[in-house]
C-alpha cells in the first residue's frame, strides 16, 4: 500500500482485518496477519523495521482479539508506504492451529513471511533439501517450505555477491514449485515492498488511485531465463534477469501517483475500496516497490503472449456482499432467489417472441449443435444443476448428454474428442478439480463452455464461450441462489439448442411462458418458511434424513441431502425413488425420518409406488408436493408448492430443502454461513 495520505498502523491493520472478514467464507479455521512493527519510522530508507506476525486458531474475530492484546505497539504511528499481508485458512496440510496458520515465516525474526492459497505438491522433496541445509521447520504445512526456500535463495545469492530483487527471488522460488498457489510475500530485506505470484489459484489486485488512472492496462516486464530443471530434490535454476522492456520500465503503474494496492483472492475483499482490478495470470510475478506496481513474466517466446494486463472495472456493489436485514448470508441468499432468478433471465428471455438469446454463446452455437456429445462437468452443488437439467437437455438437443463429477472424470482418464462440447459449471469459477478437467478437455481439442457466477474467474477466462449466471455474489458456503440460477442457465441453454427445431416449438413455448411466472412462484414457496420451521423442529434432533424422488426432481433429493449434510452435519441421502426397492428400503421403519418429493408430473404414479412401499413399513414421510394435488391428502406433513412445467419444477422443489436444512442447522446451534471443515471455493485437488 502506498497511502494517499500517511495512514496509521491502526488503519492498516483494520483494513487488512476487514478484508479478511470479507474473505472468511473461503476458509475459517485459523487466521493471521503480518505488518511492520517498531514504534518509530526509521529515517533512512534502507533501515529495516521488524515484522510482526500474529496468528490465531479460530475465526477472524479471534485474530482481531489477539491483535488488540498486543502490548507496547504504537497504533497511531503513521506510514507513507507500508506492505501488510493477512490470511484466513482452510486446512489442507496440518491441523488448524496457530503455528500452522499463515503467514508462515522463514525464521524467528520473520525475515520473510508468506501467505498462500493452494497446495505445493513437491513440498516433501523441498523440505528434505532444506532440512539438509540446516533449516528447522515449525509447522506441518506445505507452505513453510516456500518461505524457507526464499530465505535460502536470498542467503545463497547474497553470499555469491548477486544483488537480487524481491521479484528475482520470487521468480526463482516459483520455478521450484509444483502444485497450485497464489502467494503474497513480505520481507524485512525489502522494506515497503510486496511480491505476489499465482499458478492455479486466483489472485487479483485492486487499484485505488487519488485521481483518474492515465491508463487502462499495465505493461508486463519480460525476464529472460531458461525453465528450471529438476536435480534430485531442488531445481537448479539459472539466474533470471529482466530484459529491457522500455514501455514497462518507464511506465510502471503508480509512478508519480499515490496509489493503494489491494491483493486478494477475490473481489469481495477489495470492492469497498475500489472497483478497478487487475486479474493476474498463471506465473505472473507482481511487485509493488516505491509505490509502483510492475508485473513480470519469464518470456516463453510465444508471440501471442499479451504484453500487458488490463485494468478491469467491476460492477459489484458493496451492499451485495453485506447481510442487510438478514442474520445469515445463506438466509439472505435463499430469500434473494426471486430476484437472482430474474437477473439470470434479464435481457436474455423475450417472453413476447418466445425467444432466448445467450450472448456469450452466440458465435459458437452452430458448432455446439453439431457436436458428438455434450459433457457437463462440475463438483458439488454445481454438479447437481446438471443432473437436474440433463433430461431436458437430452430432450431438446437430441444429443447424448453425459453428466460428470470433475474429480472422477479425471480419475478415469475419460476419452474426450475434438467434436465433443464440454460444459464446466462452477459458481466460483475457481474450483481446482473443475479447472483441471477443463484443461484436460481443452488439450484434447474439445470446445469449452463455462457457466460461472464470477466475472474474471479462471473458468470464465479459460473457456471458449459461456454463460454468466448473474446471480450476484454468493457468500454463504452452502450454495443456494447459485444453484437455481445455474439450473435456469442450463434450461436456457437447452432452449437455445433447440431453437431451429419445429417439432420442439410447442414445448419451448410452454417452458418460456412458465419462466415468466417463476420469480413469483419462488416468492410463494418462500412464504412457506414458517411451516418449514415447524417441520424442522420435529427433525433437528434426528440422526439421519432420507430424501426420495425421481425424474426431474431427483436432483432436488441429491441437492437437498447435500445441504442437510453441509449445514446440519446429520447423515442424509438423496435416493432415486426407483432404486428404493433395490436396497435403501431396508433402512425404512417407523422411526426413520424421510422426505418425499412427489410432484404432479409424468413420474407421479411411479413415485406413489415408492410412497406406498414406505408407508407399508410404517414410514410417515414429509411430502413436498404440488398445491391442490390429491397426494397431499396422504399425509399430514406436507409442503405444498406451486405447480410449474415439469422441467422447471426442480427450481421450486429445492427451496423447501434449502430452508429445511437452514432451520435445522440454526436449531442445532451451528454457524450456517461457515459449516465446519468446508470452504466456499475449493482451490485444491
Ligand atoms: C465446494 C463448496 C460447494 C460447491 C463446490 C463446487 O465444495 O463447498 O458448496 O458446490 O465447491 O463449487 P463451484 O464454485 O465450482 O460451484
Amino acid at each position: 500500500l502506498n497511502y494517499l495520505v500517511p495512514k496509521s498502523r491502526k488503519y492498516i491493520v483494520e483494513t487488512l482485518m476487514d478484508g479478511l472478514q470479507r474473505l472468511e467464507y473461503r476458509g475459517y479455521d485459523s487466521a493471521g496477519i503480518a505488518f511492520d512493527g517498531g514504534n518509530e519510522i526509521p529515517l533512512s530508507d534502507s533501515a529495516k523495521l521488524p515484522c510482526l506476525v500474529v496468528r490465531q486458531k479460530g475465526k477472524v474475530n479471534d485474530l482481531r482479539k489477539a491483535v488488540d492484546c498486543l502490548q507496547g505497539t504504537n497504533w497511531d504511528l503513521e506510514f507513507e508506504t507500508h506492505a501488510g499481508i493477512a490470511h484466513t485458512r482452510w486446512a489442507t496440510h496440518g491441523e488448524p492451529s496457530a503455528h500452522n496458520s499463515h503467514p508462515q515465516r522463514s525464521d524467528e525474526n520473520n525475515e520473510f513471511v508468506v501467505v498462500h492459497n493452494g497446495i505445493i505438491n513437491n513440498y516433501k522433496d523441498l523440505k528434505s533439501f532444506l532440512i539438509s541445509k540446516g533449516y528447522k521447520f515449525e509447522s506441518e504445512t506445505d507452505t513453510e517450505v516456500v518461505v524457507k526456500l526464499i530465505k535460502y535463495l536470498y542467503e545463497k545469492h547474497k553470499a555469491q555477491g548477486d544483488k537480487l530483487t524481491f521479484q528475482d527471488l520470487v521468480e526463482l522460488v516459483i520455478a521450484q514449485l509444483e502444485g497450485a498457489f497464489s502467494f503474497l510475500f513480505k520481507s524485512i530485506h525489502f522494506p515497503g515492498e510486496l511480491a505476489a505470484s499465482r499458478r492455479g489459484s486466483p489472485l487479483l489486485i485492486g487499484v485505488k488511485c487519488e485521481s483518474q488512472l492515465a491508463t487502462n492496462h499495465i505493461p508486463i516486464v519480460f525476464s529472460k531465463g531458461a525453465e528450471a530443471e529438476f536435480r534430485g530434490g531442488l531445481v537448479q535454476s539459472p539466474m533470471i534477469r529482466p530484459e529491457t522492456n522500455s514501455e514497462a520500465e518507464f511506465h510502471p503503474l503508480g509512478a508519480n501517483k499515490k496509489i493503494e494496492y489491494f491483493f486478494a483472492s477475490d473481489a469481495s475483499a477489495v470492492i469497498e475500496h475500489t472497483n478497478q482490478v487487475i486479474f493476474l495470470e498463471d506465473d505472473d510475478v507482481a511487485v509493488v516497490r516505491d509505490g509502483c506496481l510492475t508485473i513480470h513474466r519469464i518470456k516463453r517466446g510465444d508471440v501471442n503472449e499479451p504484453s500487458h494486463r488490463e485494468i478491469h472495472e467491476l460492477f459489484l456493489e458493496i451492499q451485495q456482499i453485506m447481510k442487510g436485514n438478514y442474520k445469515y448470508f445463506m438466509q439472505k441468499e435463499i430469500f434473494e432467489q426471486p430476484e437472482s432468478v430474474f437477473n439470470t433471465m434479464r435481457g436474455r428471455v423475450n417472453f413476447e417472441k418466445s425467444q432466448v438469446v445467450l450472448g456469450g454463446l452466440k458465435d459458437y452455437i452452430a458448432e455446439i449443435r453439431r457436436c458428438r456429445r455434450l459433457i457437463f462437468i462440475a463438483c458439488g452443488t454445481s454438479y447437481h444443476s446438471a443432473v437436474a437439467t440433463r433430461q431436458l437437455l437430452e430432450e431438446l438437443s437430441e444429443l447424448p448428454v453425459m453428466v460428470e463429477l470433475a474429480s472422477d472424470f479425471l480419475d478415469r482418464n475419460t476419452p474426450v474428442f475434438r467434436d465433443d462440447v464440454c460444459v464446466f459449471i462452477s459458481q466460483s469459477g475457481e474450483t481446482a478439480d473443475t479447472i483441471l478437467a477443463l484443461r484436460y478437455c481443452k488439450q484434447r481439442g474439445a470446445l469449452i463452455v463455462g457457466i460461472t457466477n464470477t466475472v474474471g474467474s479462471s473458468i470464465s477466462r479459460e473457456s471458449h464461450c459461456g454463460i454468466h449466471i448473474n446471480a450476484g455474489p454468493e457468500i454463504g458456503v452452502a450454495s443456494t441462489k447459485a444453484y437455481t440460477s445455474q439450473f435456469l442457465s442450463l434450461v436456457m441453454f437447452a432452449l437455445v439448442m433447440s431453437e431451429d427445431s419445429l417439432s420442439k416449438k410447442q414445448r419451448r413455448e410452454e417452458i418460456i411462458s412458465a419462466l415468466k411466472d417463476l420469480p413469483n412462484q419462488i416468492k410463494k414457496v418462500l412464504e412457506l418458511d414458517d411451516t418449514i420451521l415447524e417441520l424442522s423442529k420435529e427433525l433437528y434432533t434426528e440422526k439421519s434424513l432420507l430424501i426420495m424422488g425421481r425424474g426431474f426432481n431427483y436432483a432436488t433429493c441429491l441437492e437437498g441431502a447435500l445441504k442437510v449434510k453441509e449445514l446440519t452435519y446429520m447423515h442424509s441421502e438423496g435416493i432415486l425413488a426407483g432404486e428404493l426397492k433395490h436396497g435403501p428400503l431396508a433402512m425404512v421403519d417407523p422411526t426413520m425420518p424421510i422426505v418425499m418429493v412427489l410432484m404432479d408430473d409424468p413420474v407421479k404414479l411411479k413415485c406413489l409406488n415408492a410412497y406406498q412401499q414406505v408407508a407399508a413399513r410404517g414410514g410417515n414421510p414429509i411430502m413436498i408436493c404440488n398445491e391442490n394435488d390429491d397426494v397431499g391428502e396422504l399425509t399430514s406433513k406436507t409442503i405444498k408448492i406451486p405447480k410449474t412445467v415439469d422441467c422447471l419444477q426442480g427450481i421450486l422443489s429445492v427451496i423447501p430443502m434449502q430452508l429445511l436444512s437452514f432451520h435445522i442447522a440454526v436449531l442445532r446451534g451451528y454457524d450456517v454461513d461457515c459449516p465446519r471443515n468446508l470452504a466456499k471455493s475449493v482451490t485444491v485437488v
